[in-house]
């Protein structure tokens, strides 16, 4: 049925606005690789058919986004140790008819700030959030060797994902949802929460921060947070979430497709994408 050799997608609802099918065709197109990436809504009421669709129809694999990264576990055949260690899947593969569930959101996190934090071990990290996101990065960065300190609005949220790392043999505390002596003694500060998405501030100051930070906040558009504008203000260094949506396509295009991710044309078409919305909301 299909005229290119290789057939990817990303599936979720709502998924409109996911930059996923931009980034991976930029980076088929770079290199030569002759393949499709689309992106598909599918309602959670229809996740078991439209799995059994993508295997029926030829697709090599697939992105899953909310609300799909937990409740398609039980559709699949395995799950690599990622995944597990996640308990939620953002890429499956087919290889030899088995449905391979995969997990690149955390070790993508890991990636996009290893250059600029130069080395985990034994440093300090505080996420802001417990929520999905953030219990992939704290997984991820515990296993590097980083201690843990994790705010959340709801505390027992904060609590339960300590408990899950400490389970998995990491180092980690839970705290309220306020600046504290954390704030001198952070190498890594992660804002992962959805406040900002709609520019509204973040609800408590950043001054005391050590300017050695590097301060992430996993938000892309907008490109930069009042949050960001603050640790940057302060004299921290600054990254918004492009790196960890790079990283985590790059990773699963490796785990696809073998080799090398193109990651300068992948990041070249996200920031073109985000560039064009920006201008069309005017
Ligand atoms: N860059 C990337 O590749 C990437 C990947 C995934 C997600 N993200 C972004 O990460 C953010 C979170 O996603 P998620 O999947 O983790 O969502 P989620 O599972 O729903 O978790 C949301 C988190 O935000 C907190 N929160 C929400 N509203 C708040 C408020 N008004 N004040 C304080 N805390 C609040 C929640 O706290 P409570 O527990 O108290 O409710 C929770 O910790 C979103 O903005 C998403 O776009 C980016």
């Amino acid at each position: 049925m299909l005229a290119v050799e290789k057939h990817y997608a990303v599936i979720g609802d709502p998924i409109q606005h996911s930059l996923s099918p931009g980034m991976h065709n930029a980076g088929y197109r770079s290199l030569g690789v002759d393949a499709e990436y689309s992106r598909f809504q599918v309602e959670a009421r229809r996740l078991a058919g439209a799995v059994e669709g993508l295997r029926a129809l030829g697709f090599s694999g697939w992105n899953v986004t909310l609300p799909h990264k937990e409740s398609i576990i039980p559709l699949l055949d395995t799950l690599t140790p990622q995944a597990k260690r996640a308990g939620a899947v953002n890429t499956v593969k087919i290889h030899e008819r088995q449905l391979i569930g995969h997990n690149t959101d955390g070790d993508g996190f890991v990636r996009s700030v290893e250059e600029d934090l130069k080395g985990f071990k034994g440093k300090k990290a505080v996420l802001l959030g417990a929520g999905g996101a953030s219990k992939g990065i704290a997984l991820a960065l515990a296993e590097q060797g980083m201690q843990l300190h994790i705010l959340n609005r709801t505390p027992e949220k904060a609590m339960e994902l300590v408990q899950v790392i400490q389970h998995e043999g990491g180092r980690a505390t839970s705290g309220t949802f306020a600046p504290g002596d954390w704030l001198e003694d952070a190498d890594l500060l992660v804002q992962t929460t959805s406040v900002g998405l709609y520019n509204e501030p973040f609800p408590f100051s950043l001054a005391g921060i050590s300017k050695q930070a590097l301060v992430v906040d996993i938000i892309f558009n907008p490109i930069e947070t009042i949050f960001l504008q603050e640790a940057k203000k302060l004299g921290c260094r600054t990254q918004n979430g492009i790196g960890m949506l790079l990283y985590q396509g790059a990773l699963a295009w490796e785990f696809w497709l073998g080799g090398k991710a193109p990651v300068a044309e992948m990041r070249q078409a996200l920031k073109n994408q985000l560039l064009q919305r920006t201008v069309y909301k005017g």
